[in-house]
């Protein structure tokens, strides 16, 4: 086996700061586009965000449908709504606003209209065929709602497959979009817990990418055309989580608590963009591949300030729950990196040695969790051990994100680590 030297970073176009979403009108303009499909969900459709990208259009000339029926957390019926809709009306651009339910069937939207297949056809294996893109797509330009996901930022789009009762992904970086707008006024509608489910994920992205297997540990592709963008962590790609982590510890609970807090939201967006091009060029590792099986299972959950029309585990909620099982169990891979990341979370680790990094991490993630008013642990969210083999089938697919595990897992430790997740305090 030849190992890894090389790695790639992929930069993504953004414009950040209060009032940004103004400029969509004449952003997209210039990438060339003259009638947009501007794709949200039913709640955002009657906020500001929407209201202000509806006037900036308008302002410069650019015709526009609008597509507000994205479900949150989509699935592949939702998804097969907005492309239909997309080929239908022969767009030539995307707009997307919302959080990364919306950002991410725009990609799909965007990728089936341009490049038409049969849907299973660009899906990962082993659950779909895993086709490469052809080739570029449509310009999209991203307007996220949510400081979260960094989908503004990546090439990912991810769905629940309900045949399969599980969430997969479509990734490639075509799908990535042309520009995102990050504004942190559009954050000031989102409720407490989709604050704190929403920065949890971003927590989340960076600590999984900075602890991930490293690059240089993986077997070199013998065409460099198909490296994937998952390689794991590289000396770019921990600049961008180290900081995104900081940022967190500075400010995720307060962001959280007030809404008003203009410089906690404007640092929690920054945090999102800075882990998105962290864990968009590194890639995650078992909090994320576990949250699928997690999020599939939900039979009656609703938290405060979702749409109560359908039961979620919202993907943040999802990840964070097995978080600290998993960096428990996964420091010994690497135990400087994780009590690095106890670190840049403000654990004062002096005179601790890198054999705790483990059990610090996973404790001031804990306490985080607990200040945000998290669920405790899978049974918070009605899933106990009786769902166990549903939670460990749903893990195996997605060897995608699970070889970037900083020591190997296998299924004796997706048991293991649900079993532990079942409460977590
Ligand atoms: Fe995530």
């Amino acid at each position: 086996m030849t190992l890894e030297t090389v790695f790639s970073t992929d930069a993504s176009s953004v414009i950040f700061g209060p009032g940004a979403t103004r400029e969509v009108g004449p952003r997209v303009k210039a990438l060339g586009c003259h009638r947009v499909l501007l794709v949200t969900d039913p709640r955002m459709a009657l906020l500001p965000a929407v209201a202000n990208a509806k006037t900036s259009l308008t302002g410069a000339g650019v015709e526009f449908d609008i597509f507000d029926r994205v479900r949150v957390e989509p699935t592949d019926a939702s998804w097969k709504e907005a492309i239909d809709v997309a080929v239908a009306g022969n767009y030539d651009g995307f707009v997307s606003v919302g959080g990364g339910s919306t950002i991410d069937t725009a990609k799909v939207a965007n990728l089936y209209s341009t490049h038409p297949a049969d849907f299973m056809a660009y899906v990962y294996p082993p659950l779909g065929e895993g086709r490469q893109v052809p080739g570029p797509l449509k310009p999209h330009v991203a307007i996220p709602t949510t400081a979260g996901t960094g989908s503004e930022t990546t090439g990912n789009a991810i769905f629940d497959l309900h045949s399969a009762h599980v969430k997969t992904a479509i990734a490639h970086r075509h799908l990535r979009p042309s520009l995102g707008i990050i504004d942190p006024d559009n954050t000031r509608t989102m409720p407490p817990m989709v604050a704190a489910a929403s920065g949890l994920d971003v927590l989340s992205h960076a600590l999984e990418s900075f602890t991930a297997r490293s690059f240089d540990t993986r077997e070199a592709p013998e065409d460099p055309l198909k490296r994937t963008v998952y390689q794991g962590a590289n000396p770019l790609s921990d600049i961008w989580s180290a900081r995104a982590i900081e940022l967190c510890a500075a400010y995720l609970v307060r962001a959280v608590a007030d809404a008003d807090d203009d410089e906690a939201r404007t640092n929690m967006m920054l945090a999102s963009t800075a882990a998105g091009i962290g864990f968009g060029n590194a890639g995650v590792h078992l909090p994320h591949a576990m949250s699928y099986p997690i999020s599939a299972l939900v039979q009656n959950y609703v938290p405060d300030g979702y749409p109560n029309d359908h039961a979620i585990v919202p993907h943040g909620i999802s990840v964070i729950l097995t978080a600290p099982a998993v960096f428990r169990w996964a420091a010994g891979a690497n135990p400087e990196r994780h009590l690095e990341a106890a670190r840049l979370l403000e654990v004062d680790t002096r005179g601790a040695t890198a054999a705790d990094g483990g059990d610090l991490l996973a404790g001031v993630l804990i306490a985080l969790m607990k200040q945000v008013e998290m669920p405790n642990g899978l049974n918070g969210v009605g899933i106990t051990m009786t769902d166990l083999p549903t939670l460990v089938k749903g893990t195996l697919p997605q060897s995608r994100i699970t070889q970037l595990s900083p020591r190997p897992a296998d299924e004796d430790t997706y048991r293991e680590l649900f079993t532990a997740s079942m409460t977590n305090w």
